[in-house]
């Protein structure tokens, strides 16, 4: 039985995501690191090909969200993020699918021709609501407010599905990794995921609890102070662990957050990006995103050629997890040719 199997689950996903080795990154790398062979492995595992409106990590989270949702009889998911948030994009599509409205709260200026995820937004039908970044969480509770006003039965979702509800899609995507991992031998000996909103790293962390599966998951900031991300995580965890129905409280000193690569803050691309984001599609094929994934291959080299004590242990099979977010790349096509 499936960790989750007492939770309501909406389908959203096309799943098992492929879990893959990346022969010719690991060899540039090691010809990089002139190591021998084969002293480490770096696999993929792809949640960039969930399968709703271009995948993501978010699919996950909405299958737990979505189901929430319809049992409590609402007619329209709201939620909110950046002008290129692939959160929004995800639950946009999935609100389609689900025969639900979605409305979003955007932070910051509608733009002048429409791009990436926001124009994938529009096509999904959804509609906007414009503020300031700062104030994003607030419209959101105002809107949930309105809605009601006017008859409708808004579903709330915080930032990034980041909540014990979504939080249990990456708990359950643990036990599909670990399987994915005996099939082919693999044993894994670490996951690098990016973390922002932190319920992704928060569902591994307590997915890897319930499994009694001791494998450290470190988390790269993108937006985040080491301490408020491992605290976030930690309260986080804590709660899916409840709801998984495995209660344990997690401290923030447990939760493994590597905060070494915020750069010039949040969506901005400097050279860890840009290098990362080539390195991946020139060694492999496989897209990166510019805000996240970029961010988060780039520590985790870095982290290999300088920072090893980060993992905890060390490590020689290291699964990094592709959260998705390719769309937004045409946002960013000036800082990345
Ligand atoms: C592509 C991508 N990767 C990673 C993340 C971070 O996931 P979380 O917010 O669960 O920490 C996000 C969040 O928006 C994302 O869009």
């Amino acid at each position: 039985m499936p960790i989750t199997a007492h939770l309501p689950r909406y389908p959203l996903a096309f799943l098992p995501t492929p879990l893959h080795p990346l022969p010719r990154l690991n060899e540039t790398l090691r010809q990089e690191f002139q190591l021998p062979a084969p002293s480490f492995q770096l696999l993929v595992k792809r949640d960039d090909q969930t399968g709703l409106a271009t995948g993501g990590n978010k699919t996950r989270k909405l299958e737990f969200l979505v189901a929430d949702a319809l049992a409590l009889g609402c007619d329209t998911l709201i939620t909110t993020g950046a002008t290129q948030s692939n959160h929004c994009r995800q639950t946009a599509a999935a609100a389609i699918h689900a025969g639900l409205r979605c409305e979003l709260v955007l932070g910051g200026q509608p733009p002048e021709s429409p791009n990436g995820n926001y124009l994938l937004d529009q096509l999904f039908g959804a509609t906007f609501h414009w503020t300031t970044r700062e104030n994003r969480l607030n419209r959101l509770h105002e809107l949930a407010g309105e809605l009601r006003a006017a008859g409708r039965r808004p579903y709330f979702i915080t930032y990034g599905g980041s909540d014990p509800v979504g939080a249990c899609g990456y708990a359950l995507a643990l036990e599909e990794l670990r399987e994915q991992a005996m099939a082919l031998h693999a044993e894994p000996d670490a996951i690098v995921v990016a973390s922002s909103s932190g319920g992704t790293q928060a569902g591994l962390v307590a997915g890897a609890w319930a499994l009694d599966w001791d494998i450290p998951i470190l988390g790269i900031s993108i937006d985040e102070t080491e301490a408020h991300l491992q605290g976030l995580v930690a309260d986080l965890a804590s709660q899916t662990a409840e709801r998984l129905g495995k209660p344990r409280h997690f401290t923030p000193a447990e939760i493994l957050v590597s905060a070494d690569y915020l750069g010039a803050g949040y969506g901005v691309v400097g050279d860890l990006e840009r290098t990362a984001i080539r390195l991946m599609a020139q060694t492999e094929g496989i897209l990166l995103d510019p805000v996240y994934t970029g961010r988060a291959f780039g520590g985790l080299v870095d982290a290999l050629r300088n920072r090893p004590d980060r993992f905890g242990k060390p490590v020689r099979s290291i699964v990094f997890w592709h959260t998705g977010g390719s769309p937004a790349l045409f946002a960013y096509a000036s800082d990345l040719t």
